[in-house]
């Protein structure tokens, strides 16, 4: 039988990371677990798992990178500077790509994968959706071939964007909240993220292509937070959209209505503006799954198994 490659997840101690790591492990690969602080990495469920080997790297130092990925096959990169260190994280984030590359091709890594954000290419991307981009655009330009998944709103509980939301609802009976309230996107389940990113190791045809990854429905924030209400047993909420509020009054709201730090609320708030709706679905003949709407999604944060 053809040995098993081996695999490298930077970002292991972020929220998709650590949902990802369990499924690399469960379908038989060794892993390896990076992440830049040894603490937390001993802290995820997946620590002692004998197939596993945790990892301190920083992404931004080349040394540290270069020695992670030594001996492996593919790497997912699920790296995401948003942090308090760094108020600059588009900087942040194009030097770690930068590194990514180099690293790549010297340790002769054969593929890397990467999930990054949905949004078209218009010059009103806001800051955080255009750095994700250009983290792509970096990394696709190496000689390592890249698959790029895109994806809107990760639904599933410690995902950044859904507890913004879980917040806002389960807090605020009636919001008052801007224009940005009507904007399209296509959330996507957590638990079909996970299949996602673990058929394209399986899916050679994968190899050095992008996809847009969404759930089955388009919706409005708004849609999405009477959805989130009903589910969660809370009474019809009011939302009254204004056009005043600016993205720097409306983060500085969720920051203080939610556990979000506004370095981390402000440019996601930036972003919904911006529809982020898959514009083909490519990726749902080669990885086929069975799809959650997201009555079903948030079903599944609400009530982990
Ligand atoms: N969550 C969503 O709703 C969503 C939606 C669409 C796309 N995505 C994409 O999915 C990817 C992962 O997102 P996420 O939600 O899992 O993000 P996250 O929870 O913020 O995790 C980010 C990860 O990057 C690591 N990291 C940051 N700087 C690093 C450095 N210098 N060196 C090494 N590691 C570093 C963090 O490590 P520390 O623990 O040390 O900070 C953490 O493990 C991102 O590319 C994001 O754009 C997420």
């Amino acid at each position: 039988m053809a040995q098993k490659e081996k695999i490298i997840v930077l970002g292991a101690t972020g929220y998709v990371g650590e949902n990802f790591v369990p499924k690399l492990l469960e379908e038989g690969f060794s892993v390896k677990a990076a992440g830049r602080s040894e603490d937390k990495l001993k802290d995820k469920s997946f620590s002692n798992h004998p197939n596993v080997e945790l990892v301190q790297v920083d992404v931004r130092d080349p040394d540290s990178l270069r020695s992670a990925l030594n001996g492996c096959d593919i790497a997912y990169y699920l790296v995401h500077s948003m942090d308090v260190e760094n108020k600059d994280f588009e900087r942040a984030d194009r030097m770690a790509a930068n590194n990514m590359v180099r690293a790549a091709r010297q340790c002769g890594l054969k593929r890397i994968i990467y999930l990054g954000g949905l949004g078209d290419d218009s010059a009103q991307l806001s800051r955080h959706l255009r750095s994700r981009r250009e983290v792509e655009e970096i990394l696709k330009s190496g000689s390592v071939p890249v698959t790029v998944l895109r994806a809107a709103m990760i639904i599933g509980s410690g995902s950044v964007s859904f507890e913004i939301l879980r917040h806002l609802v389960e807090r605020l009976p009636v919001m008052v909240t801007p224009r940005w309230v009507k904007t399209p996107n296509q959330p996507i389940a957590i638990d079909n993220v996970i299949n996602y990113l673990y058929g394209c190791t399986e899916a050679q045809q994968t190899i050095g292509t992008t996809y847009d990854i969404g759930g089955t429905e388009v919706l409005s924030y708004l849609d999405l937070m009477r959805i989130y209400a009903e589910v969660a047993g809370f009474r019809k909420r009011f939302v009254i959209p204004v056009p005043v509020l600016t993205p720097r009054l409306s983060s500085l709201w969720i920051h203080l209505v939610t556990p979000i730090p506004s370095y981390i609320a402000m440019p996601l708030t930036e972003g919904l503006k911006n529809p982020v709706v898959c514009k083909n679905n490519k990726i749902t003949t080669i990885i086929p799954q069975e799809l959650f709407d997201c009555r079903q999604a948030i079903q599944k944060a609400l009530n982990p198994l």
